[in-house]
C-alpha cells in the first residue's frame, strides 16, 4: 500500500472513531475487505441471491469480443477494486496486444492471490499490482508505464460505483476521466434498479453469507482495533431506501449495548444501528446523466435479457470549445 502499515491503523481507528461519534453510526465500506471479508464477499457471489455476479459474469461472455474491439491494441487496462479477477480474466485473454495491467485493491489477500493466477495465465502480460485505497490519491507515477501505453482503459466491473454516494460517483468518475485521459476510455458495470424483494435478497442471502460478511467488520474492531464489544449483540440487516434507490446494510443492536474503543465507549439502544454499506441502483438514463456530468459520453452500453445488470464503456467528452474573446 502507498501507506505504512502504522498509517493504515491509524486511518482505521481514525475512520471508525468519527464513524462511530456521527448521528447515524456508519462505517466506511471498505473496512469490509479483509482477508477474510474478500473470501466471504468469493461466497456471496456464489449464492443463488446475488444475481450480480452472475449477469455481469455473463456480458462478459457474450460481448467481451466487443469489449476488446472498443478497447483497442496495446492498452493499459487499470482496475479499481479487482477483486478475484474472474472477469479480468475473460477480458485480458480477449485483448490484442495488452500493454499492462494494474489492478489498484485495498485487501492485500485477494491482491496477492490474483495477481498470482493472473500472473500465470497471461505470462505476456506486465502486471503491476497496487494495494491502494482508490478513495484516496493514486500517484501519477504507479500508474505510468515507460514508455507509455497507446490507451489507458480504467475498468470497474462488479459494480463497485454503486457503493458510492451520486456526487462521490461523479467525483470518482471525474477522476476515471483524468487517468483515462484523452484517448482513453472506462469499462464500468452497474447494477440496475429492480423489484425491492430480489434486491433485499440478493443483500441477505438464506445461508448467512451476507450476514457474516457485515459482521466480520466487529471481528475487525476487536482483533486489529482491540475494541470491547459483544459480536452477539447485534445483527445484520439489509433495508431498501428508496428515496435513495440504494440497498443499504446496516449491524443492528439486538439489545442496549456499548463498543469500547481506544478510551471512548458508544452506546446503542436496541434497535439502533451503524450503517456499514450502500449499494445504489440506477436507470440506463440515470447513469448516463450521471457519467455526462463527469464529462464522459456513453459509447456502448449492454444489458443481460433479464435487464438485471449494464455494462457501459465511456469515452471523455470533447472539452467545451471557450469562445473566441473579441
Ligand atoms: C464488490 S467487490 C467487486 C470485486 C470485483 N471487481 C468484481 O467485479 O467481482 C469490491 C472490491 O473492491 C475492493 N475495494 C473496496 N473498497 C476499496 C477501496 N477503497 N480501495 C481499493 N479497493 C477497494 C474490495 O476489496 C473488493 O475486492
Amino acid at each position: 500500500m502507498s501507506n505504512s502499515p502504522v498509517d493504515q491503523h491509524a486511518a482505521f481507528l481514525a475512520d471508525v472513531l468519527k464513524g462511530l461519534s456521527s448521528p447515524q453510526p456508519s462505517i466506511p465500506c471498505k473496512y469490509l475487505y479483509d482477508a477474510t471479508g474478500s473470501e466471504l464477499f468469493e461466497q456471496i457471489c456464489k449464492t443463488p441471491e446475488y444475481y450480480v455476479t452472475r449477469a455481469d459474469l455473463a456480458l462478459h461472455e457474450a460481448h467481451v469480443a466487443e469489449f476488446a474491439n472498443l478497447i483497442g491494441p496495446g492498452a493499459h487496462i487499470i482496475e479499481f477494486g479487482a477483486g478475484s479477477g474472474i472477469k479480468t480474466r475473460k477480458l485480458l485473454a480477449s485483448l490484442e496486444t495488452p500493454r499492462a495491467y494494474t489492478p489498484i485493491e485495498i485487501s492485500a489477500a485477494a491482491l496477492a492471490a490474483s495477481t498470482r493466477d493472473l500472473s500465470r495465465a497471461f505470462p505476456e502480460i506486465e502486471i503491476r499490482p497496487l494495494q491502494a485505497d482508490y478513495t484516496q490519491l493514486i500517484r501519477a507515477k504507479d500508474l505510468a508505464l515507460d514508455p507509455p501505453a497507446q490507451r489507458k482503459i480504467v475498468y470497474f466491473p462488479g459494480s463497485t460505483i454503486s457503493n458510492f454516494t451520486h456526487s462521490e460517483a461523479q467525483t470518482f468518475l471525474k477522476r476515471m476521466r483524468r487517468i483515462a485521459g484523452r484517448d482513453g476510455g472506462v469499462l464500468i458495470g452497474v447494477d440496475l434498479v429492480k423489484q425491492q424483494k430480489r434486491l433485499l435478497a440478493a443483500y441477505d442471502d438464506a445461508a448467512g453469507i451476507t450476514a457474516a460478511f457485515n459482521l466480520n467488520l466487529l471481528d475487525r474492531l476487536a482483533r486489529e482495533l482491540d475494541a470491547a464489544l459483544n459480536r452477539e449483540d447485534f445483527a445484520h440487516e439489509a433495508r431498501y431506501n428508496s428515496d435513495k434507490r440504494r440497498v443499504e446494510m446496516h449491524l443492528v443492536a439486538r439489545r442496549d449495548t456499548q463498543i469500547e474503543l481506544a478510551g471512548q465507549e458508544f452506546t446503542f439502544s436496541a434497535g439502533q444501528s451503524i450503517h456499514t454499506e450502500n449499494s445504489h441502483k440506477y436507470s440506463v438514463r440515470d447513469f448516463r446523466q450521471l457519467a455526462e456530468s463527469a464529462g464522459l459520453k456513453i459509447q456502448s452500453t449492454w444489458k443481460d435479457p433479464e435487464g438485471l445488470f449494464s455494462m457501459h464503456f465511456l469515452r471523455p467528452m470533447a472539452p467545451a470549445r471557450r469562445a473566441p474573446t473579441q
